[in-house]
């Protein structure tokens, strides 16, 4: 077709060398070598990898109507994992988007802070507990801890300590359901067919009795929210709440809810989300806020170790606006140093100070995507961003940390 690229090879298209060379350096060394479009092979599917700033704002949000899906993995298109935000195509994803968007509103967030704080508190005393008796921590499992802990907080509502309890049972089936069976993984990415016959069989990348495990607990947490007995600041009462609203009292983040833009060309039957969809999102939150928000914290809190001086800034900015009150969710706000550092560190690893209020609304919006842009863009991403803020600001009072 003309598109320059990469020599394939057969089935496995340029997966080998991707894996040889990693994915960090392979698409600047392909962006040189074939420019700003080319096209690379996948096994079983063609990719058009896009850098043109311009071409991708195309793509993501103008021409968007025209390409609403993503390719799916191949442990996203089974059961109960087929009907999650990231496995659902077409008139189906604007459905569950257009009534999830809303409970992951900046407005909505507000609800969820308090269990963010209790999490980050309980971090801080583990860090503190650590400190005293000089154990080194593993900053990576450390902030995968406080990211689980969150995630059970503020879909759940449960109060899990995830480092000092892994063998909680809520515990034990979210990092299955993170984790899944790592050795099918190749099997997944490769020979995907194989997989769906495996799954016929019971053998599937994420253990059923996990997956079981979650849509039970989903369900009897949305029971004892629809009987309205007590008030839950969590992602399932919002969700209640939000099957009873009337769309017009319901507050609109332009960043997250793209409502407006998406129009089903067929009806839904059903207003609200079916007990498979609701199940398939939970499932999914927790894969993609563990990764994410415990590698965005993780790197900013190792690269301002790296760097005591803007460790020593981004520490008094936090003593300041964290010392004097307790953490509401206006002082996640207030951190912009931390938000710089933390943007800066999702960009590369070193925190620097391109990402200033100033520099991002004068560059191109396409040029810097950590949620990514357009209707499909991260739901989450004031969640992730208020967890990784909390979480890293929290470690940073003057008491809990210092350059060695
Ligand atoms: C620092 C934290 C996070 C980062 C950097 C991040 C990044 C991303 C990116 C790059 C995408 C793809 C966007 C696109 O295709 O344009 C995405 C999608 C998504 N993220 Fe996040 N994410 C974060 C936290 C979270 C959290 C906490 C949740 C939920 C609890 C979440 C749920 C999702 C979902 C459901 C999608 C799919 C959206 C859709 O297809 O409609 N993310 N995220």
């Amino acid at each position: 077709m003309g598109v320059p690229g990469p020599t394939p090879v057969p089935v496995f298209g340029n997966m080998f060398t991707m894996i040889r060379k990693g994915l960090v350096d392979i698409f600047p060394f392909w962006n040189k070598q074939y420019g700003k479009i080319y096209g690379i092979f996948m096994p079983m599917a063609p990719v058009l990898i896009i850098s043109d700033l311009d071409l991708i704002k195309e793509v993501a949000i103008k021409k968007f109507q025209s390409f609403p899906n993503r390719q799916i993995p191949t442990a996203f298109k089974i059961k109960p994992w087929n009907t999650n935000l990231l496995a659902l195509r077409d008139d189906q994803w604007k459905h569950v988007r257009g009534v999830l968007s809303p409970t992951f509103s900046s407005g909505k967030l507000k609800k969820m802070i308090p269990a963010i704080e209790r999490v980050a508190s309980n971090l801080v005393s583990n860090v503190t507990e650590k400190a005293k008796t000089g154990e080194m921590i593993e900053l990576k499992e450390f902030c995968g801890c406080f990211a689980m802990d969150v995630i059970a907080g503020v879909v759940f509502g449960i109060q899990v300590d995830s480092l000092k309890d892994p063998k909680d049972p809520f515990v034990y089936h979210a990092y299955n359901v993170i984790f899944g069976r790592q050795w099918l993984q190749a099997l997944y990415v490769t020979l995907p067919f194989l997989a769906i016959l495996l799954s016929k069989i019971g053998l599937t990348y994420f253990p059923k009795e996990s997956s079981d495990f979650f849509y039970n607990a989903t369900e009897a947490a949305l029971k004892e929210r629809r009987q309205e007995t007590e008030k839950f600041g969590d992602f399932l009462q919002l969700l209640v709440e939000a099957e009873k609203e009337q769309e017009t009292q319901q507050e609109i983040d332009a960043e997250i809810d793209h409502r407006s833009h998406l129009h089903t060309s067929s009806q839904q039957t059903h207003k609200g989300l079916t007990p498979d969809e609701i199940n398939s999102n939970v499932l999914l939150f927790f894969v993609g806020g563990y990764e994410t928000v415990s590698t965005a914290m993780s790197y900013t809190l190792f690269c301002l170790a790296a760097n005591p001086e803007c460790l020593h800034k981004a520490q008094q900015e936090v003593d300041e606006k964290l010392g004097k009150k307790p953490a509401d969710y206006s002082t996640a706000n207030e951190l912009v140093y931390l938000d710089m550092c933390l943007n800066e560190a999702m960009r590369m690893f070193t925190p620097a100070f391109l990402h200033t209020p100033e520099a991002r609304a004068a560059r191109h919006p396409c040029s810097f995507l950590p949620f990514g842009i357009g209707p499909r863009n991260c739901i989450g991403m004031r969640l992730g961003t208020a967890g990784a803020s909390h979480g890293s600001g929290s470690c940073l009072t003057k008491s809990h940390s210092r350059a060695v």
